[in-house]
């Protein structure tokens, strides 16, 4: 069974994007096969997975046969082509024979105002129905086609239809934070918000007109998974360990007295039990991930994990490669601790 998983924060540059590579590559190497499913239009994951001389070789296949990005696989519904939804044509990522990347596109933006019409639930609906069950359609047949264990579904830093759409129809989230004074802002806003968007997808889930469509909207009540917290600089600013454990304190205060309690009211939250069986408490990060300092450079030149860079690709030698490789060594046991985690509740809240 394939099972959804969105990394969520309206927030900017939380690291979405580079803990679902980070993180998808660990699951995969875990023997999950894993679809990562680029939702942004500015398509970082895609530059991130395939560098972005490849990213402009892609862009000229759009639109040719089978679809091989987000927007060509969902075109069928919204521009309302006599032809069904059927699963992209993904991308295997060299060195991870488990891990498989459905391209984003820039044009998926320009689906974002059709679908909020769409979403609204008013009069329109009728010519719009398939449109709010496509993205979750598309995305398992998708999955279906290369037997996928786990999609990580990396989003936007928006509250707009689309992400509305996904956050919706997963099976679980993640919340990637930044020890920040914004973060915190944005913890009260996501209590505000995710709650509204359940009650909007409780509703659309009893509309017989969604439910008959040809892409039916998806009956999946979405469950918190964990946080994630990034400790890196973001501004290269020298912040000191103190004032990042000040704002960790107080993220996690805004998780427990306010995130939780407006999550656990819209039954998107597992029982403690379930978290604490995963070694971890709801409350406190899932994963807290240190700076990953230069090696964020070679990752990115290189299109492989923090953790996952051979000694050639680091481009060191002597004593400072052996610094950086027990670097590489912590990065890699708290990812690994992360994924295990992650699999735990999945297969926990499976098994029960
Ligand atoms: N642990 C880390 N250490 C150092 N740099 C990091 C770390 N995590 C992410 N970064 C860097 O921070 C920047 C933002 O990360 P990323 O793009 O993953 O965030 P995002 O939440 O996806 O952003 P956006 O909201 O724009 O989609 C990137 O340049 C990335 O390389
Ligand atoms: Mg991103």
């Amino acid at each position: 069974m394939t099972t959804v998983i969105c990394l969520f924060n309206h927030k900017g540059g939380v690291s979405k994007t580079t803990t679902a590579f980070n993180l998808g590559w660990m699951l995969a190497t875990k023997d999950k096969r894993v679809l990562l499913v680029d939702c942004d239009p500015q398509c970082n994951l895609t530059g991130m997975v395939l560098g972005f001389k490849k990213l402009e070789d892609l862009q000229s296949i759009v639109g040719t046969g089978i679809p091989k990005n987000i927007r060509d696989g969902l075109a069928p519904a919204f521009e309302s082509r006599p032809e069904p939804i059927r699963a992209a044509e993904c991308v295997s990522i060299p060195g991870n024979q488990n891990l498989y990347l459905l391209p984003g596109h820039i044009g998926l933006a320009e689906y974002e105002v059709t679908l909020g019409i769409a979403q609204e639930l008013s009069g329109s609906l009728v010519t719009l129905r398939n449109l709010p069950g496509s993205i979750r359609h598309l995305i398992l047949q998708t999955a279906k086609a290369y037997s996928i264990d786990y999609v990580l579904v990396d989003m936007s830093p928006s509250l707009g239809s689309v992400n509305q759409n996904l956050l919706m129809t997963c099976e679980y989230f993640l919340v990637p934070m930044h020890p920040d004074y914004f973060s915190m802002m944005g913890i009260d806003s996501l209590a505000n918000i995710i709650p509204k968007w359940r009650a909007w997808a409780q509703r659309a889930q009893q509309l017989p007109l969604l439910a008959e469509a040809s892409y039916p909207f998806p009956s999946v009540l979405p469950k918190f998974l964990g946080s994630i917290v990034q400790k890196y600089r973001p501004r290269s600013e020298n912040v000191p360990a103190k004032a990042f454990q000040q704002w960790i304190d107080q993220l996690e205060t805004g998780l427990a007295k306010r995130l939780l309690p407006a999550l656990r009211q819209a039954g998107m939250v597992l029982a403690t039990e379930a978290y604490e069986h995963a070694g971890f408490l709801p409350e406190k990060p899932l994963l807290q991930m240190p700076d990953f300092n230069s090696l964020i450079a070679q990752s990115q030149k290189h299109q492989v994990p923090v953790f996952a860079l051979s000694d050639a690709q680091l481009e060191q030698v002597g004593v400072v490669l052996e610094g950086t490789k027990e670097s590489m060594r912590k990065f890699y046991d708290l990812f690994s601790v992360a994924a295990d985690r992650v699999i735990a509740i999945i297969d926990n809240a499976a098994s029960n």
